[in-house]
């Protein structure tokens, strides 16, 4: 089915991207990415018939694996009947995955504003925080990553903003919630001062101009860095005593990603709003989603809702989500991922003994993180946070031999990211934690 391409074409499909479209967050000399003609399953394969195991779902976005035809099928189907209206007409799809959203959200979570991207679901959440409560200031956690767009970088705490300091939005507050590998007093005592610290924020930025508290329903690229234990059920309580709206980030950690529909559900809290994107559509198309809660959106029965966007509720779109979240639920993806992720725990725990740089492993369900260190005594990671180039020769070897040994996944600063498809097998699980188990020999030579 796959037609056959030469040497020569491989190299010009390489050369044209190089030479005419531009590469995100690198410097767009001395790339090498891998050319891929098609994916199947948790796979992708490159021109020359060489076969990856996908280990990181892309972005963390493909959720149900490559090349599922159920979705092809259906936007098809929907591209045959109407490929756009505008958003002020309605559809059939948009009005069904409305209906099939509001079924899987908690609470009164019922009304979906729909969107392109991660970055334009936050975006609208933090205008209609500020919108509905007529407050400005929105707080948010410096390990944390919610987009490129203005807002959404602002929000983020992720040092990619760095570069772009100068442009930030005003308004925004971060807050430093520590994790607890590398906190030296305790869970207990992690949790009382995360909590603390907190309030005190919140008094000192006066709660009465606070909007919301945006946060990551489990933490993703910031390296898995989990809530300490009880942690968002304070932060949902101190909400409610100041009129403060929680927005719960759900674009990578939703759809099935952590064992739950939501990552907010291992932590038994509800929010007012829920951002969505990637695993919505696991990437067959671009788009995304804000959950609003009613109470926030019956102010606006009587008054004109100040949001909008030319491709809100994109009929194609809909029609590829609408099929996503049936495909979640026919083939049990939610239960498979917690019992991979289980099986994932127990592997890297062996991988653990073996490999002396592994210093820690975070993981809930299949979004997961191995934090490899230089000493595992002194924790001295085996490339600093925002690290710089010349900071990274170790880990960039590392990555090349994952990547070498038929493996594409996330790799970022000391951290190896195994956020797999949730369609995974544990024979794939295995596969892919030879190849890391493999390139971690290179890590383990620098232990001192
Ligand atoms: C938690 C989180 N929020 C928001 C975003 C931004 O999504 P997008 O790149 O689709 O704008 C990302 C992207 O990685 C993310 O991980």
């Amino acid at each position: 089915m796959q037609e056959t391409i030469t040497k020569t074409e491989t190299e010009e499909i390489i050369r044209d991207n190089l030479d005419y479209t531009l590469f995100s967050w690198s410097k767009q000399k001395g790339i090498n990415p891998i050319a891929v003609k098609y994916g199947e399953g948790v796979y992708l394969y490159d021109y020359d018939g060489k076969r990856y195991i996908d280990f990181s779902s892309g972005l963390m976005n493909v959720n149900i694996g490559h090349g599922n035809q159920r979705v092809t099928d259906a936007v098809v189907k929907q591209m045959q009947q109407v490929s756009y209206v505008t958003p002020n007409c309605v559809t059939k799809i948009r009005g069904e995955l409305g209906k099939k959203l509001a079924e899987i959200c908690p609470g009164d979570l019922s009304k979906a504003f729909f969107t392109l991207c991660g970055a334009s679901s936050i975006e609208n959440a933090i205008k209609l925080a500020r919108l509905y409560s007529g407050r400005h200031k929105i707080l948010s956690r410096y390990q944390s990553y919610h987009g490129s767009s203005n807002a959404a970088m602002t929000v983020s705490g992720d040092p990619r903003k760095l570069s772009v300091d100068s442009q930030q939005a005003p308004n925004f507050v971060h807050f430093d919630l520590p994790y607890l590998y590398r906190w030296e007093f305790g869970e207990e005592n992690l949790l009382k001062e995360a909590v603390t610290s907190l309030g005190r924020i919140i008094a000192y930025e006066g709660p009465g101009n606070i909007a919301a508290i945006l946060l990551e329903g489990e933490s993703g690229s910031s390296g898995c860095l989990k809530y300490p234990v009880g942690y968002l059920k304070h932060v949902r309580e101190i909400c409610n005593k100041h009129s403060i709206l929680l927005i719960m980030d759900e674009v990578m950690s939703g759809f099935g990603r952590t064992g739950r529909w939501f990552g907010f559900e291992n932590h038994n809290i509800i929010p007012d709003m829920i951002a969505m994107a990637k695993g919505l559509t696991s990437g067959y198309l671009p788009f995304g989603c804000l959950m609003i809660a009613d109470k926030i959106v019956s102010k606006y029965d009587d008054m004109p809702l100040a949001l909008g966007l030319t491709y809100s509720a994109h009929p194609v779109s809909c029609a590829a989500a609408l099929e996503m979240l049936k495909i979640y639920e026919d083939d049990d993806l939610i239960e498979n991922t917690k019992h991979m992720g289980k099986y994932v725990d127990e592997q890297v725990e062996l991988l653990k003994q073996k490999h002396p740089s592994i210093g820690d492993w975070r993981n809930t369900g299949l979004l997961g993180c191995i934090e490899l260190v230089k000493n595992k005594k002194t924790k001295e990671p085996m490339a600093p946070f925002n690290a710089k180039p010349d900071e990274m020769t170790i880990m960039n070897k590392v990555a090349a031999k994952i990547k070498e040994l038929g493996m594409y996944t996330f790799v970022r600063w000391s951290y190896i990211f195994i956020a797999p498809p949730l369609i995974i097998t544990k024979e794939q699980i295995d596969e892919g934690l030879k190849i890391i188990s493999e390139a971690l020999k290179i890590a383990d030579e620098e232990i001192d």
